[in-house]
């Protein structure tokens, strides 16, 4: 599956109504995870990494994903990725070697965006998307990037 649009919305809706079709009825976290990494993956121009960081123990440990070999465990408060689920507020980098602390798993990487995935109040985990473009996410992308994470909350 593979989703195709003209514009920035457009796109986010049919992604998110993609996602829903694929995870509707799956109670796997694992199978949803997988799924929804490769239908981001595949349908976001312009990303080189797209995956899941889970919460385990207050330690984010990598989950299914897309992209390069990544690092397994970042500490909360480190890192992009770490920021977004101490903070549980979406980080939105526009060049990443500008972050500080940023882990550079893959050099390729410019840009980045991470969601914290929360459900009745608990951290889940974040969902981290990359790009080799500086700027890569806008505004348009954040919101539509807000639904996808709520979809997840809800079946991971
Ligand atoms: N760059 C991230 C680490 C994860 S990888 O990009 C897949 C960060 O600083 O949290």
């Amino acid at each position: 599956m593979l989703v195709e649009a003209a514009d920035k919305p457009t796109l986010y809706r049919d992604l998110a109504s993609a996602l829903e079709g694929l995870v509707s009825g799956e109670p796997d976290p694992i199978a949803n995870m997988a799924n929804a990494s490769a239908l981001i993956f595949e349908s976001l121009p312009d990303v080189n990494w797209v995956g899941f960081y889970r919460n385990v123990g207050d330690e984010l440990v990598l989950g299914p994903f897309q992209g390069r070999p990544a690092c397994i465990r970042i500490a909360f408060g480190s890192g992009v990725c770490g920021t977004a689920a101490e903070t549980r507020q979406v980080q939105r980098v526009e060049d990443v070697n500008a972050f500080p602390g940023h882990i550079a798993c893959d050099s390729a990487s410019n840009s980045e965006i991470v969601l914290p995935l929360i459900r009745s109040g608990e951290l889940i985990g974040v969902l981290d998307i990359d790009s080799p473009n500086r700027g890569r996410f806008d505004e348009e992308d954040e919101a539509g990037l807000r639904k996808i994470a709520e979809i997840l909350s809800r079946v991971l």
